[in-house]
């Protein structure tokens, strides 16, 4: 089987079984998408009203901003796959809770174990905080980090979230500056 077909499976599957309490109040689950061969996987935080709505990741004000910021450095969406670490709508889009990310964890993992990506590009604290509790969005940003998780050892780029950047006139140029650092990170971990 192929990987997009593979990919499906692990969507539907979770889509199926999946745990999480939001599935209670959210539209639908919003599944990982994008390109399953993919060098760089981004992970965001969780669908917000017009993901819930539509079902597709960073479609919204954040991901008009991630596209332009994808599109000052020559990347096209096409060539990456964007995904959350949980996978539904929180209501009135509240911080997810540590329960909600664990949930979805498994999904998350069989996602980025199937697409096996060079660079992680975490969007913003909860998703690195999840696998990096112990550094500071205000300090990781734009560092290269190093770990061993969903199998093996990894390589993970940390930026502020889109979101937070959008209105915040000096994170958007500290979130352009780190942009423009992933692709020669990703020139040196070939
Ligand atoms: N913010 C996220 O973290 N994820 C989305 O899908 C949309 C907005």
């Amino acid at each position: 089987m192929d990987k997009a077909n593979e990919l499906k499976n692990i969507h539907a599957k979770w889509l199926a079984e999946c745990t999480c309490e939001l599935r209670k109040t959210a539209t639908q689950g919003v599944t990982g998408d994008g390109n399953t061969n993919a060098q760089i996987v981004f992970i965001g935080e969780a669908p917000g009203a017009k993901e819930d709505k539509e079902g597709r990741p960073f479609i919204g004000s954040a991901g008009k901003f991630l596209a332009e910021m994808l599109e000052s450095v020559k990347m096209k969406r096409e060539d990456i796959y964007i995904t959350n670490i949980v996978k539904y709508r929180p209501p009135e889009n509240r911080d997810p809770t540590l329960k909600e990310i664990a949930d979805c964890a498994e999904w998350l993992a069989e996602e980025i174990k199937l697409i096996d990506p060079t660079l992680i590009v975490f969007l913003g604290r909860h998703s690195m905080n999840h696998f990096f509790p112990d550094e500071k969005i205000s300090e990781a940003h734009g560092v290269l980090l190093t770990g061993n998780h969903f199998g093996k050892a990894r390589n993970f780029l940390p930026l502020y979230h889109p979101a937070a950047a959008l209105y915040n006139g000096s994170l958007r140029e500290v979130l352009k500056k780190d942009f423009k650092k992933i692709s020669k990170i990703l020139k040196t971990l070939k």
